[in-house]
């Protein structure tokens, strides 16, 4: 059989860094030459070797409405000749700026960026503009982009390397990242009230900001345990921090207002981006009127050449209008569809039960762990009880019989609209035959 991806990764070796534009999408994650997709319609992607694959990834999160959705298709044809970018004042921004407050109770004015970091590191900035304090905490495992102050305690490590619970090690997850520019950020073990607590009794009135993934999405699928996210919130209003929930992976995912909706939350400071933007780059950040005023001119700055770009802001009028039509149909799917393929794994993976394997998920996003545990919890739980090694060996073997999930366990799959009961029952299948497969 033809194996163009190859080919196409030894060229691109040779002038792409690991032949790729991020370490998720090459060798870092596949362990060798990734598979080259040439297109992508309804939940299905091609390769560059003809070989289709049911796409349970979908561009991680962005896209809610699959591949070249009719409405996609229609929207950036007629707008895509009405010109790309503009870099000015636009209609379409007020209008997709008065959906948005329309539908987040939290959000009273937004301000619109092209991606979940951008919109992250205009956050914390904001927070600590707002504030007038230096200390972010963050928690362990939780991922805000890769800017300098939260890229630490990021990535999977050692047990060993972790510390004491109490009082984690700090470490950047690169090179480069000078130490002042994370000197003021406070890592803290997730899940854990009382770890909160200390922390908060510690350092809470220096702190502008307590920052959480709502659902951890970056570790898998780590829900949070019942009142959690809601306890954080109480520790930021008695100790003066704003609350900054990121909803990059979560917002107009999981709930038409994201977890804020879900878990019933009033965050101070909301990012946004993937499933926002459709499947162009889009990302905002949101909140209270008196807490964005921060970033009027000659207060805290936040620009971009590309913000608020027309096609991608048609792209989110055009994924709010599909979602929420017929009392918000598009979410009632997508959840039934994850919940409903996260069961199915959970089916064969017990009729097979030749693995230690937990499938946790939210609505529409789930995840597979290999693990003799019952459950993951946090960070700790994912370094120490997660065999990695094994989750890669299944999504690579699941992409021979045509599944497409990243190989990587920290990330996650997401159902769409396009999706069908089909597709569940053809992926349970292929994976009824991998469980089998594997040693
Ligand atoms: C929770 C969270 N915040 C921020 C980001 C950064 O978003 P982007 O990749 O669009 O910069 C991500 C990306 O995965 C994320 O998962």
């Amino acid at each position: 059989m033809a194996n163009t991806s190859q080919s196409l990764f030894d060229r691109g070796m040779k002038v792409l860094v690991e032949g790729v534009s991020s370490a998720s999408r090459g060798p870092a994650t596949f362990g060798g030459a990734p598979r080259y997709m040439s297109h992508g319609q309804g939940a299905r992607l091609y390769d560059v070797d003809g070989r289709e694959y049911i796409d349970w990834m979908m561009a991680f999160g962005a896209l809610p409405l699959g591949h070249a959705h009719p409405k996609v298709v229609e929207t950036i044809t007629r707008e895509v000749a009405r010109g790309t970018h503009f870099a000015t004042a636009l209609e379409v921004e007020v209008e997709v700026a008065e959906m948005l407050v329309g539908l987040l109770p939290h959000v009273d004015k937004v301000r619109f960026a092209n991606t979940g970091t951008e919109a992250a590191m205009a956050a914390f900035r904001l927070a600590r503009g707002h504030t007038g304090r230096r200390k972010i905490i963050k928690f362990e495992g939780h991922y805000h982009g890769w800017s300098d102050a939260v890229l630490i305690n990021t990535n999977p490590l050692p047990p060993t390397m972790l510390g004491h619970p109490n009082d984690p090690i700090r470490i950047p997850d690169s090179s480069g990242i000078p130490e002042e520019a994370w000197k003021d950020t406070i890592v803290v073990r997730w899940n854990d009230i009382e770890a909160l607590e200390r922390a908060m009794a510690l350092h809470g009135r220096d702190a502008a900001c307590v920052v959480t993934e709502a659902v951890m999405s970056n570790m898998g699928v780590i829900p949070p345990k019942p009142g959690y996210l809601k306890h954080i919130q109480d520790l930021c209003r008695h100790y003066g921090a704003l609350f900054y929930l990121d909803e990059t992976v979560t917002g107009f995912r999981l709930a038409a207002g994201g977890c804020a909706e879900l878990y019933g939350l009033e965050p101070d400071i909301v990012t946004y981006g993937k499933a926002l933007g459709g499947g162009l780059p889009m990302a905002m950040i949101g909140g209270r009127a008196e807490v964005m005023a921060g970033l009027e001119w000659g207060k805290v700055l936040h620009f971009g050449t590309h913000n608020a770009g027309r096609l991608a802001l048609h792209l989110t009028k055009v994924m709010l209008e599909t979602m929420l039509a017929d009392d918000q149909a598009g979410y009632a799917k997508i959840k039934h569809l994850g919940l409903k393929m996260a069961g199915e794994v959970r089916r064969v993976a017990k009729a097979s039960n030749r693995h230690g394997i937990v499938v946790q998920g939210v609505n529409s996003m789930f995840q597979i762990f290999f693990t003799d545990q019952e459950e993951i919890t946090d960070f700790r739980d994912f370094c120490t009880h997660v065999d990695r090694m094994k989750f890669r060996d299944f999504a690579l073997r699941l992409m021979d019989k045509g599944i497409y999930m990243n190989p990587s366990a920290t990330l996650h799959s997401l159902s769409s609209v396009v999706h069908t009961e089909a597709d569940i029952a053809a992926t349970a299948r292929a994976m009824a035959e991998v469980l089998e497969e594997m040693p």
